[in-house]
């Protein structure tokens, strides 16, 4: 019997060929993954990238929430369309932090990896009132409610302590300030220096149009005005990393 015709054995034995499969998907596996765990440099670290603070991690959740990844991606590859367009190409470290990340896999509208202080707030509250009131041709649904729903921000915290069990350092003291982080950020009239301290370079102040209200609107204008924003490029070495 030639070898060739052993293979027959195993495609007429239903038992024998799920066997002979998951022994290959198993090793496949394995040489695909195993290495992962042990290599120190599977995300290189980068300069500037922390955890997201309070209102911008309720921005992201309200973003994950209204599934702004179905039409948009988080990820500028390493192409020149893309890079003239949009900026530097993404690097892992910019979502070590993304629980689950946002990378996606269709852009009806644009990458918004980099869309952070590309517009004014007032630009952002009006587009996503209205998104046809700024780019006429648009095809973004509406989400004028945001600016009508107060954000929850009893019980916050517990969104801290998630992300830090699955590997963001969250500190005790982000974890305890959680719920006045929340508050103070967005509000004109708060003592900044807490959040300042603990989330360098967070953007402060309103972000709805309406300082005594805190809303959804606030948390996703927050979140899209950080996007991007935390690496500084401008030090950055294509060769030899940060200098
Ligand atoms: C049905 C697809 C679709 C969905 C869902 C969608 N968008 Fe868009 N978005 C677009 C399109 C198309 C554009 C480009 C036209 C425009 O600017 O409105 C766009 C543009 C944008 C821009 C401007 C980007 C730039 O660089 O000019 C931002 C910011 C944005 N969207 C945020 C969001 C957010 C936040 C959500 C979820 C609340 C969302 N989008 C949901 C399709 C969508």
């Amino acid at each position: 019997m030639a070898l060739i015709d052993k293979h027959a054995i195993l495609e007429r034995n239903a038992t024998l060929l799920l066997v002979g499969s998951f022994l290959v998907v198993t090793i496949g596996g394995i040489v695909e993954i195993a290495p992962l765990f042990y290599l120190e440099n599977t995300i290189e670290k980068v300069e500037g990238m922390r955890p997201y603070s309070p209102l911008e991690l309720a921005g992201r959740n309200i973003y994950i929430r209204e599934g702004c990844y179905v039409c948009h991606s988080q990820m500028i590859r390493p192409f020149r369309d893309e890079v003239e367009r949009y900026g530097h190409y993404s690097l892992a470290a910019e979502s070590m932090y993304d629980h689950p990340f946002q990378w996606g896999s269709k852009r009806t509208g644009p990458d918004l990896a980099r869309v952070g202080d590309r517009y004014s707030n007032e630009w952002h509250v009006q587009h996503l009132i209205e998104p046809r009131s700024v780019v006429p041709e648009s095809v973004m649904p509406s989400y004028s409610f945001l600016k009508e729903t107060p954000l929850e921000v009893k019980g916050f915290s517990t969104h801290l302590v998630a992300n830090a069990r699955v590997g963001v350092p969250y500190s005790d003291e982000m974890i305890a300030s959680a719920e006045a982080d929340l508050r103070a950020q967005p509000d004109p009239n708060a003592d900044w220096s807490g959040v300042e301290e603990r989330y360098p370079k967070a953007k402060l102040g309103d972000f709805d149009g309406n300082p005594s209200a805190l809303t959804e609107m606030d948390a996703l204008v927050a979140y899209l005005q950080m996007l991007g924003t935390l690496v500084d490029f401008s030090t950055y070495d294509e060769a030899a990393g940060y200098r």
